[in-house]
């Protein structure tokens, strides 16, 4: 007799229904995994025979075949462990199989028997849920799994005897609670930083819109601390978002002790990053940076420093909000809606633009160090700004009044504000301006008249290109919004404006 039990193959975030079926055969002994197994899949038979044997269960001196269907879906990771285990369970008679019916189960074996925690038990978790089943997985997941609704049947077992025992009705197992993490302590406040008030400034306007920023400026000024302090003024993530944030942190393994939190992502990685850390991929398409940032930021300090490759595969998924990681035979997609800040120095010696400063290389410094970053990467950065080295006479200052909680409160004001925009217009699924796209845009932020005419000026003595003419629009809506009004004024133009083209006037002043 087939035993079988459900699992899943995991597919980017998508979790695929596979069926793990055993039978023992007549014939040689032998243990046999077919269904295009990975490594850590055909290993799984040294865990689950020795798993067996230290819960006191030999196997037959028989010839026992497992097989993972779809056979042509490729299957990788040790979370195969748990269901073949249960399917030769089911197959000894040891485990009834309409007990097994009603589960999808993952889970890695120790040699002792003890289940250790794996990756994507959150989509597991859905997609059992969608198929009306329940999930088994190990304890250390249970945590994470449970947020998938609170009518989903979880069995969270610490080892394989005390699942055994629950199937027995000896030792009821109790259901995994979902649980929030600690707010890791403070996050830096926008009050250490003294001085540098239109860098503040820009960096709420980024906030209120999802707006993609960028800072230039010399060494010293306050990039990385302004982009560090980006955190503090974003609102928390609603359930929804953190769902899915979690989920894609959940394949990355990066969800410590299967806690959810409701902060948004913030990911710097450092220049020296690769492009499978950023798009993703490895051994399993895990997860890269960009899909790690989702509904959060992408911090990208030092940007020309990073391999040309690596930020020209930033551009497609700043436009579809998805990466795809390719495989030998399939390919994985994964949602990488993200804010992207970038802090550059203007140019290689880094004081470019400085008032008395000559570069040695005299204006190639600018121009070479800037070519690195290619126009349409650029083009994309809604918000250019130019971080002067901050005086003196500023750091002798006492410390700004304002602290990141009264800039959160603005940020959050304006981001109902469009919220309550686009379900008015029926677009729920939008939430930011950084979302909204030309035809939209045009509808949502027509200027007044004296904008209107400041725009064609300005398009004719800038030569904005259609682009760049929504990305002002865009910025200018997020200005109104902060402002509290429906009208976009002059006075909103006139700022988003000033936010484009900067790396190009650098290479001027140098
Ligand atoms: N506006 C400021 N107010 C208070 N301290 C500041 C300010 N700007 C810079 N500093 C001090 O200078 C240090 C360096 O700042 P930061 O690392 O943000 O500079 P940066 O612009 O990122 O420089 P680089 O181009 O070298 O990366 C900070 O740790 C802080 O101590
Ligand atoms: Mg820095």
């Amino acid at each position: 007799m087939t035993s079988r039990v459900a699992t899943v193959a995991f597919q980017g975030i998508e979790a695929v229904a596979v069926d793990v079926q055993a039978q023992f055969l007549s014939g040689q002994v032998q243990f046999h995994i077919v269904g295009l197994p990975d490594k850590a899949v055909a290993e799984s038979r040294e865990r689950v025979r020795a798993a067996l044997y230290a819960i006191g269960l030999g196997l037959p001196g028989k010839r026992l075949a497992i097989n993972l269907s779809p056979a042509d879906l490729p299957k990788e990771g040790s979370h195969f462990d748990l269901p073949i285990a249960l399917a030769v369970l089911s197959a000894l008679g040891v485990i009834p199989p309409d007990f097994l019916n009603r589960y999808v189960v993952l889970g890695e074996l120790a040699l002792d028997g003890a289940l250790m925690a794996v990756a994507g038990a959150l989509p597991a978790a859905i997609a059992a849920n969608g198929r009306e089943m329940g999930l088994i997985c190990p304890k250390a997941s249970g945590a994470e799994a449970a947020w998938a609704g609170e009518d989903i049947d979880i069995l969270a077992p610490d080892n394989l005897i005390q699942l055994i025992n629950h199937v027995k009705g000896t030792q009821v197992l109790s259901a995994p609670k979902p649980a929030l993490a600690p707010e890791p302590g403070v996050l830096p406040d926008l009050r250490d930083i003294k001085g540098q008030e239109s860098g503040k400034r820009a960096l709420e306007v980024a906030a209120a819109g999802g707006h993609h920023l960028l800072m230039v400026g010399p060494p010293g000024a306050g990039k990385s601390m302004l982009a560090q302090r980006l955190p503090s003024i974003l609102p928390p993530m609603d359930p929804r978002e953190m769902l899915d944030v979690s989920m894609v942190a959940s394949l990355g393994g990066e969800l410590k002790d299967g806690r959810l939190s409701r902060r948004r992502p913030f990911r710097s990685p450092h220049h020296s990053a690769s492009m499978p850390a950023l798009v993703g991929g490895g051994l399993r398409a895990k997860p890269g940076e960009m899909a790690l940032a989702h509904h959060g930021v992408l911090f990208l300090d030092e940007l020309p420093e990073f391999q040309p490759r690596v930020l020209e595969s930033l551009r497609q998924p700043l436009e579809t909000g998805e990466t795809v990681v390719a495989r030998a035979n399939y390919h994985v997609t994964y949602p990488a809606q993200f804010q992207l800040v970038a802090a550059m120095n203007p140019c290689k010696c880094g004081m470019a633009g400085e008032p008395g400063h000559t570069c040695k290389k005299g204006p190639r410094c600018a121009a070479d160090y800037q070519a690195r970053i290619s126009g349409p990467l650029l083009d994309r950065m809604d918000i250019q700004i130019e971080l002067p080295a901050v005086r003196i006479a500023d750091l002798t200052l006492p410390p700004p009044k304002e602290t990141s909680a009264d800039v959160a409160l603005r940020v959050a004001a304006a981001r109902l504000r469009q919220k309550q925009r686009f379900e008015k217009l029926g677009m729920a699924q939008l939430r930011i301006n950084a979302q909204a796209d030309g035809a939209l845009l045009e509808e949502i932020a027509q200027p007044d008249s004296a904008g209107i005419k400041l725009m064609r000026d300005a398009a004719d003595a800038m030569g904005l290109s259609a682009r760049g003419y929504h990305r002002v629009l865009r910025v200018a809506r997020t200005l109104a919004d902060l402002d509290g009004r429906e009208q976009i004024a002059r006075l909103h133009i006139a700022e988003a404006l000033s936010y484009r083209q900067k790396l190009a006037a650098f290479q001027v002043a140098a």
